[in-house]
C-alpha cells in the first residue's frame, strides 16, 4: 500500500522534473529567451522592426481580420463602437468628454503599432506579419487624416508621422522621481 503510494509520488516527481529540465525553469534567461519575447516598441521608434506596409493592403487585412469586432469607417452598429472606436478626429480636442480615437486622441504613431501587433486582432494577437501590421497601421492612421493614401509606413516613416493629438498632453513627471531612479 505504502510502496504504491511513493511510487506514484516518484513517478510524478520525475515527470515534472522533466518538464522542468525541458522548460529551464529556474534557470537564467539567455540574451536569445529575452530577444524573443521582446516586442516593445518605444515612442521614438526604437525597436521597430523590418518590413513595410501600405494603406491599400491595410484596409483589406482590416476588414478580414478586425470587422468582427470593430466598424469600418462611417459604419456606426454601437456595439463595435463600445468596442473601441479607432475612427474620427473628434474637434472637442481637449476636452474632458472626447471620443478618444486614433486620430483625436493618441500621442504617438509609433503606440498604435506596439498596441495592435501586441493585442490585435483580440482572438489572435501577434498572428500577422510585422509587413502586415505596418499596412494596418498606415490604413488606422490615413481613415484618421493623419497620412496621405500613398504613403509607405516602416521603421523610418512612423516615427516622423505628426498624431494632431501629440502636444494634447501634460507630463506628470518631467522629472523621474529619485525612488524611481536605476541604482547603480
Ligand atoms: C474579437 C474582437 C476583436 C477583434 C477581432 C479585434 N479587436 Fe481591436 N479591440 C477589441 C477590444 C475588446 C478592444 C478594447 C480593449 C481594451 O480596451 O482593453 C480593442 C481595442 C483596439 C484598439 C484600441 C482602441 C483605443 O483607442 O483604445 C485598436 C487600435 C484596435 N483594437 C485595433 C484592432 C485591429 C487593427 C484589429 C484587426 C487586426 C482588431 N483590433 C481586431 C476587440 C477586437
Amino acid at each position: 500500500m505504502y510502496l504504491h503510494k511513493f511510487l506514484i509520488i516518484a513517478v510524478l516527481m520525475g515527470a515534472s522534473l522533466a518538464n522542468a529540465q525541458q522548460s529551464r525553469f529556474g534557470a537564467p534567461a539567455t540574451q536569445e529567451d529575452i530577444d524573443k519575447s521582446f516586442w516593445t516598441v518605444f515612442p521614438d521608434g526604437e525597436f521597430l522592426p523590418d518590413g513595410e506596409g501600405n494603406v491599400a493592403a491595410g484596409r483589406e487585412l482590416f476588414e478580414y481580420n478586425c470587422t468582427l469586432c470593430h466598424n469600418m469607417p462611417g459604419e456606426n452598429d454601437p456595439v463595435k463602437d463600445e468596442i473601441g472606436k479607432l475612427f474620427g478626429v473628434d474637434d472637442k480636442r481637449g476636452r474632458t468628454n472626447l471620443q478618444q480615437t486614433i486620430g483625436s486622441y493618441w500621442p504617438y504613431p509609433t503606440t498604435v503599432f506596439d498596441y495592435i501587433r501586441r493585442a490585435m486582432p483580440l482572438i489572435a494577437p501577434m498572428s500577422l506579419t510585422n509587413s502586415d501590421y505596418y499596412s494596418l497601421t498606415a490604413y488606422l492612421l490615413y481613415e484618421n487624416g493623419v497620412i496621405g493614401e500613398d504613403e509607405i509606413m516602416n521603421k523610418d516613416t512612423l516615427p516622423k508621422v505628426q498624431m494632431p493629438n501629440r502636444d494634447g498632453f501634460i507630463n506628470a513627471y518631467p522629472e523621474v522621481p529619485e525612488k524611481y531612479k536605476a541604482k547603480d
